[in-house]
């Protein structure tokens, strides 16, 4: 029996995580992060795929794929592209999957561009302000699904 999929999608500079703004990003890579969540999806009976690209049509890209591949959920750190992405929220709305946003840092709590979130206008929930622990509450709410 195959287990469920969840992608796990990130954007914009979290590439550099580890070495980015460590005091908001704290000083994990996302290597890190993704070695931590393949540990816990594998407790959860679940598979994920972790990818990352700073170009939004790619990040449009593979919501699509979600869908196409049956995924279970989607976690999206869309980064900088929350703020400023209509097509990430219609590609959001597109898909039947449901999506998860997620960020490290707590925008609400920093400036007041990043207080307006696209994704989050059409994503199932949002975990936001708890470091890299964003992600695994994530995937534990994935997996409650
Ligand atoms: C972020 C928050 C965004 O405002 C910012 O542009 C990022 C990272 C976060 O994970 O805290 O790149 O999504």
């Amino acid at each position: 029996m195959t287990q469920p999929l969840v992608y796990v999608l990130n954007g914009p500079n979290i590439n550099l995580l580890g070495t980015r703004e460590p005091g908001i990003y704290g000083h994990e890579t996302l290597a890190d992060i993704n070695a931590r969540l393949e540990e816990q999806a594998k407790t959860l009976g679940l598979t994920i795929k972790t990818l990352q690209s700073n170009h939004e049509g790619t990040l449009v890209d593979w919501l699509h794929e979600a869908q196409a591949e049956g995924a279970k959920a989607v976690i999206l750190n869309a980064a900088a592209y929350t703020h400023t992405s209509v097509a990430l929220l219609d590609a959001t709305k597109a898909i039947t999957v449901p999506v998860i946003e997620v960020h490290l840092s707590n925008p609400h709590k920093r400036e007041e561009f990043r207080h307006k979130s696209y994704i989050g206008m059409a994503a199932l929930g949002t975990i936001a302000g708890f470091g890299a622990q964003s992600y695994a509450l994530a995937l534990q709410a994935a997996a409650a699904l």
